[in-house]
């Protein structure tokens, strides 16, 4: 069984996030060929505050409930879809946050990014793309680049009201993007089996 984990990047109240997560989320689903599992990962379930674990997370000792929920349900997926907005043109920190919580967790899986904002969050995924390779997460080439004003639906939205995010309505382009991505990402999940068996049988030297 490969498992892959939908994962949310904003928590905010009136996300445009979880639109977004959701639509990629019944996309994975329905490509998924045999064995093959998708869920949802919401960032906002798991209310993490900001990095508060004494150890850094390479060590993998927790001393807080919270870390330790957020490292099972990581551990328990082979390849990731980060869906991510861009915030001041980088990482959102929710996200950097939820990655900093933990190491090994992430270690010889594939990850994917669809970004959204402005210019589609490709800053934001840029940056991911250099954290994903300190923490061992092989990054896919194709990403779905979504923005907030062509794929989102206004007609009749009072754009003054802060809780009013349109409605999510994709231009059709973006879903050959999406089936590479979801494609390369359970591939590069399964192909990296190996490695993660071996790291098991051989844990590496922890760092600071
Ligand atoms: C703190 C903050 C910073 C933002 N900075 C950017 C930015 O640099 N580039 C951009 O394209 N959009 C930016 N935006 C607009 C977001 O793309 C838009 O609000 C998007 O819906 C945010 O994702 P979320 O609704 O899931 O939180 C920013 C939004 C917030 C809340």
């Amino acid at each position: 069984m490969t498992r892959l984990a939908i994962v949310t990047g904003s928590t905010r109240p009136h996300r445009r996030g979880r639109a977004v997560a959701d639509w990629v989320l019944t996309t994975a689903r329905k490509a998924a060929s045999e064995g093959v599992e998708v869920e949802l990962v919401d960032l906002a379930d798991f209310a993490l505050p900001v990095l508060d674990e004494p150890a850094p997370a390479a060590w993998g000792v927790y001393a807080h409930e919270h870390t330790r929920r957020w490292s099972e349900a990581i551990a328990a997926f082979d390849g990731y879809v980060f869906v991510t907005p861009e915030y001041n043109h980088g990482v959102p920190g929710p996200l950097k946050n939820a990655t900093d919580h933990l190491y090994a967790e992430w270690h010889h899986k594939a990850v994917g990014f669809v970004g959204y904002g402005v210019n589609g969050g490709v800053r934001a995924v840029e940056q991911l793309r250099q954290i994903a390779a300190e923490l061992k997460l092989a990054d896919v080439g194709p990403q779905v680049a979504l923005s907030t004003y062509t794929d989102f639906d206004y007609t009749g939205v009072d754009l003054t009201d802060p809780t009013v995010t349109g409605v999510f309505a994709p231009d059709e382009r973006h879903a050959d993007d999406l089936a590479a991505l979801l494609d390369e990402v359970t591939v590069w999940s399964r192909a990296l089996a190996p490695v993660r068996d071996r790291s098991e049988r051989e844990p590496a030297a922890a760092h600071s």
